[in-house]
């Protein structure tokens, strides 16, 4: 694929920070639950993962890990694979081998869920978060959500996770990534400190925006001060419904958040966002989607962070029902830099080629998104195209 010149968007290099890529389609982060159990809490990556991921490699191509907790209580639910233990380094380096071995890139997603999880799940342990405000309906246990509801974190508390990212991202480096991605979005951890209807706090990380966003900030300075800036990106969605966030005004305040990650200096910035079109949610299809999205006086895009963005160098990965039709166009008029997919990727482990040739999409199969019995179906088991 590296030697044939073209003149589409998807298929021109692009440069973010230490990672060269050939071409602009990505694999989104996609949850899967194939990990094998080692412990309680304590899932670790398998051959089955390794090879799932070498499916989805591509000669310059970037995939992005499923979300990957960075610690034993960072945790929500089973089946995902975390970057806390030796085992779980040990794992994921097989993948990295693998996927390095195509000539693909691959960075971990680090994950902490906040108050997305329940005690069942934490050894017993209360979820921490930004509030005491818990999720509404059912955890993943059975339980409501609001039968043990989440502790504010204290000072002490965030300082610990944000060592907690930056250890994390150390070792995402021992296990071969090329850098990692700060999962800053859908409703998890630190998208409760930045959504205004989930934090409530009045000390230094709540109230104006550049409190909401202190965890973040933060979480980026640890992160690059540890492995780097050129290896550091950041997944935002400032239009999720996802884990019930609702902000007050996401365009404002994600435009303020995008002004403070530019004006971070070179040394600790970012080389990317990664932010989620207001049209996708995990739940609503589009339409009810758009339609329920407050109509303020900026129409819900993310074009109005590209500028924000850009004025510090920073580049912009769109994700969200993306596919042949409307990657490209996103390219050529300069609304994004590159593009995630993550549903077509799951049923297309050939993507980049099927999108290069112009060749007919496998439709996914939604019931196996969230793990599968046997484990491979619907997951390792999708036709490369002949
Ligand atoms: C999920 O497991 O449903 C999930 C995980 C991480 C996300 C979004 C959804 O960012």
């Amino acid at each position: 694929m590296g030697s044939i010149t073209t003149t589409d968007a998807l298929f021109q290099p692009l440069r973010l920070g230490a990672l060269a890529l050939s071409h602009r389609v990505i694999q989104a982060p996609c949850t899967r639950m194939r990990a094998t159990k080692e412990s309680d809490g304590v899932f670790v990556p398998n051959a089955l993962m390794v090879e799932y991921y070498a499916q989805r490699a591509s000669s310059g191509g970037l995939l992005v890990t499923e979300a990957t907790p960075i610690s034993r209580y960072a945790a929500g639910y089973p089946g995902v694979p975390g970057i806390f233990t030796p085992s779980q380094i040990a794992g994921w380096k097989a993948v990295t081998d693998a996927v390095h071995a195509k000539g693909g890139l691959m960075v971990c997603q680090l994950w902490h869920v906040g108050r997305a999880t329940v005690p069942s799940f934490l050894g017993g342990r209360q979820a921490l978060a930004a509030s005491d405000i818990p999720i509404s309906g059912d955890a993943m246990d059975g339980t409501t959500y609001a039968s043990s509801p989440p502790r504010p974190m204290t000072i002490t508390e965030i300082q610990d996770t944000v060592q907690d990212y930056a250890a994390a991202a150390q070792r995402a480096r021992e296990a071969g990534f090329d850098g990692v991605e700060i999962h800053a979005a859908n409703g998890y951890l630190l998208d409760q400190f930045l959504h205004d209807n989930v934090n409530t706090r009045t000390d230094e990380y709540g109230g104006s925006v550049a409190n909401r966003a202190r965890i973040v900030i933060e979480t980026i300075k640890a992160v690059s001060g540890a492995i780097g800036a050129d290896h550091v990106g950041i997944r935002l969605s400032p239009y999720n419904f996802f884990q019930d966030t609702r902000d007050s005004d996401p365009q404002a305040h994600w435009v303020e958040i995008c002004r403070l990650l530019a004006a971070l200096p070179e040394s600790v910035r970012p080389v990317y966002a990664h932010m989620i079109e207001p049209r996708f949610d995990e739940v609503l299809d589009e339409a009810a989607k758009m339609q329920s999205l407050p109509t303020g006086s900026v129409k819900p895009t993310l074009d109005i962070f590209r500028a924000p963005l850009k004025a510090g160098g920073i580049a912009l990965i769109a994700a969200g029902n993306f596919g042949p039709e409307n990657s490209r166009p996103k390219l050529d008029e300069d609304k994004a830099d590159a593009i995630a997919f993550g549903r077509w990727f799951i049923a297309n482990p050939d993507l980049p080629r099927r999108l290069m040739e112009g060749v007919s999409l496998a439709k996914y199969d939604r019931t196996t998104f969230y793990g599968a019995d046997p484990a491979e179906k619907g997951y390792t088991d999708y036709s490369f195209y002949e």
